[in-house]
């Protein structure tokens, strides 16, 4: 039993907050905390009556260390769960420093004015967390997240060596605009449009952006084109699984997404370089985030599927050995369940039970680390049991 506090309140918080009340055995309290409070307390105006777990809300700034490291003092919580967005992961962890609290969190950090995420301003608090006897998570969502998970699972139970690994995410899922992000477009934009790589031999190849792509015939789903992409697990699982040889990433997109996101690029929509307008200074990209849908609002109107796994290759006994990891959502079951599409239920579940595993000390050690450096089983069952369920297929169709 513990008490969570939970920093944003948009997609993905609000899965992870309906998941954090329905486990109310481990989450004896919880305060949302976010920069509209106005949501913080919709969402427990909804949930107080349907769960044991106390209900408290806050507004933070969580750019603001000072601002934060007082909320966590007056709350005490024993985990901060950070879902608010890449750019406050620093903020947020220094605050869990000064406060003797532990982190947990879905996407690693990266400046605001430069399109560009890596592991290395996270991974440098390694020794403050080390020394303050903290546990900092990171990277708990589907991808990164479950997917590192699923790569710990491979090597422990099926491979003596991974040397490949392909993760592939299929979102198969309708919304019927011509054009919309399933989760914070800026987000979203700034990720697709930068430049693929992928990890080979202990080097980078970079790639144009969407220069590589795919059909791959996905379980319960079907036939599906996925790009090449760059993605922030790529990092942490080649220095973090031995004898890998090549990692590489790949989403798919509709031929709609993809039209209307180049005439947005080739128009200059999708800077993040600042312009004057009208005497003010404005970021391309946020205005198009104001006008495109509220990712939140696509729940209602989206059928189909999600599926996203890990192929991997390797030896067992001397042998080569080809196994596919994957889970199967369906984006009209989730919002039956918790009022949002699959692409959100697929990273608050696991964030709910990263923050679970820590703040019951099933996964508690000293320091900074990615998810794939725990002991994948308790995690592998939680998500059988809150929602994920996954499957493993023997000797699956491979992507050349
Ligand atoms: N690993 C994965 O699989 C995965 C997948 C999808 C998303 N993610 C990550 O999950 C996180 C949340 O994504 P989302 O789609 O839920 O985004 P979102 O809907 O935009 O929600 C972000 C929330 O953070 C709040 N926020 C932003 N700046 C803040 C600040 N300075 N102080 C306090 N609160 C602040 C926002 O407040 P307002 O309500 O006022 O805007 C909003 O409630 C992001 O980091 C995203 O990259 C991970």
């Amino acid at each position: 039993m513990g008490k969570i506090l939970v920093i944003g309140c948009g997609g993905v918080a609000s899965v992870a907050v309906h998941k954090i009340c329905q486990n109310d055995e481990e989450f004896q309290e919880l305060c949302i905390a976010s920069r509209t409070v106005a949501k913080c307390n919709a969402l427990k105006e909804k949930l107080q009556n349907t769960t044991k777990t106390k209900i408290t809300t806050a507004k933070v700034d969580a750019n603001n260390v000072a601002d934060l490291v007082k909320l966590i003092n007056e709350f005490k919580p024993d985990v901060v769960l950070n879902l608010a967005l890449p750019y406050q992961d620093l903020k947020i962890m220094d605050a869990c420093l000064e406060t003797g609290v532990h982190y947990i969190d879905t996407a690693n950090y990266e400046p605001e004015d430069t399109a560009k995420f890596e592991y290395k301003w996270q991974w440098a608090y390694r020794e403050r967390y080390q020394k303050a006897g903290l546990t900092a998570l990171l990277g708990s969502g589907f991808d990164p997240g479950v997917t590192g998970v699923f790569s710990a699972y491979a090597l422990k139970h099926y491979f003596d060596e991974i040397n490949y690994i392909d993760i592939l995410d299929c979102n198969a899922g309708d919304h019927g605009y011509p054009f919309a992000t399933n989760f914070n477009p800026e987000i979203n934009i700034r990720e697709v449009s930068a430049k693929g790589s992928y990890w080979e031999n202990g080097k980078w190849i970079e790639t144009e952006p969407m220069e590589i792509k795919r059909v791959y015939n996905f379980p319960e789903i079907g036939e599906k084109d996925m790009y090449l992409l760059h993605h922030e697990e790529l990092e942490s699982l080649g220095l973090n699984i031995p004898g890998i040889k090549r990692i590489r990433f790949f989403m798919t997109f509709g031929k709609s997404y993809l039209t209307h996101l180049k005439c947005l690029e080739n128009v200059g929509m999708t800077s993040i370089k600042p312009i004057m307008y009208e005497g003010k200074e404005i970021v391309p990209l946020q205005f198009l985030k104001a006008v495109l849908p509220d990712p939140s609002s696509l729940g209602p109107r989206t059928k189909g599927k999600t599926n996203i796994g890990c192929i991997f290759t390797g030896k067992k006994d001397g042998k080569e050995r080809n196994i596919y990891i994957y889970n199967v959502c369906d984006h009209q079951e989730c919002y039956k369940e918790v009022g949002s599409q699959a692409v959100a239920y697929t990273t608050g579940v696991p964030a709910m039970i990263g923050a679970m595993l820590v703040m019951n000390g099933t996964w508690r050690k000293a320091g900074v680390y990615n998810i794939e450096e725990f002991n994948p089983d308790p995690f592998m069952e939680a998500l059988n049991k809150w929602g994920l369920p996954w499957k493993v297929s023997e000797n699956p169709e491979l992507v050349p």
